[in-house]
């Protein structure tokens, strides 16, 4: 059975714990060791839709294994301008790699291109829907920071409404024990009615408010979020909400001496740069581990054992 990853639903707590212990034994390795893991094999990335982090970080761990990376961020140079269906494209470019690495602005993409392919297909985000490396890579980082996934107050502040990140990880946090949430956001941008229930239709227990300073005072983990402006239908909404939620120095005096600040980046206006010199801020330290994760992702999809 080939080893997509596209929805952080399609993964159980033993799931998630078995990639946190792949990652850390990755980051283990001697230099050497890890070159030598995915040598001949050939990573292929499909970006419809910007990205610095997830594409560079993908690259940057198949390289790091050994592998090899060819792939596209600008749709305008491929034949899809021409008129060349999605599906006409995933059918193609398997053609030529081993892994797949999929960003499109629209929800389901990634689930459709790993139906039609015989590789591996990995969601690098899919609309507003999921982003599930960046979940794991998330993940990871509360391990490394606490030693723990379970028994934290975790606050999501910011836009929690279109944010696919956040959608993923609360889910996600829910299934260790102990974890308490506050969701911390403008009225305009809660977390979906949807998003409320889980499959057995039983309510999600998290707080709701829109006070960050109360927020920041009593969280193990502020895990910020940016506004998506372009999620908005509405600019004059987005214009409204644009500085609601920023976060600077002065608001972290009474945070908890351990408390970290997450953010998936890119920042805009969230998180002030005076944040940066606190030892608060966690956002590098999450980038850093984002390609010791997707080095353990490559590894899981492409049936490696280090
Ligand atoms: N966090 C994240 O997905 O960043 P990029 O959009 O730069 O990949």
């Amino acid at each position: 059975m080939k080893r997509d990853l596209i929805s952080i639903n399609d993964l159980d707590r033993a799931d998630i714990e078995r990639y946190l212990h792949l990652a850390a034994v990755v980051e283990g390795l001697p230099r050497e060791h890890r070159l030598s893991l995915l040598r001949g094999f050939i990573l292929l990335e499909m970006f419809f839709e910007p990205s610095t982090r997830t594409k560079l970080s993908f690259e940057a761990a198949m390289r790091r294994l050994g592998g090899d990376v060819m792939g596209f961020a600008d749709v305008s140079s491929t034949s899809v301008k021409k008129g060349e269906t999605f599906l006409d494209t995933v059918k193609t470019v398997e053609n030529y790699a081993d892994v797949l690495v999929i960003r499109h602005s629209q929800e389901g993409a990634a689930r459709l291109a790993a139906q039609a392919s015989r590789l591996p297909v990995l969601n690098a985000g899919d609309g507003t829907n999921q982003h599930p490396s960046q979940t794991l890579l998330d993940l990871y980082t509360i391990q490394r920071f606490f030693g723990r996934v379970e028994g934290l107050r975790i606050c999501l502040a910011g836009d929690l409404k279109y944010s696919r990140t956040v959608f993923s990880l609360l889910k996600t946090l829910m299934m260790f024990p102990g974890n308490e949430f506050v969701l911390c956001s403008p009225e305009a941008l809660r977390v979906p009615d949807y998003l409320k229930y889980d499959e057995d239709g039983h309510r999600l227990s998290f707080v709701e408010t829109d006070d960050l300073a109360a927020a920041v005072a009593h969280c193990d983990v502020l895990y910020m979020t940016r506004i998506q402006r372009e999620r908005f239908g509405d600019v004059l909404e987005y214009e409204r909400v644009k500085d609601v939620f920023v976060l600077d120095a002065a608001m972290l005096r009474h945070a908890r001496p351990h408390m970290k600040v997450m953010h998936p980046l890119p920042r805009v206006r969230e998180i002030a740069l005076d944040v940066d010199a606190t030892p608060h801020a966690g956002y590098f330290e999450q980038v850093a581990n984002g390609m010791t994760m997707r080095q353990a992702i490559l590894l899981e999809a492409l049936g490696v054992s280090p």
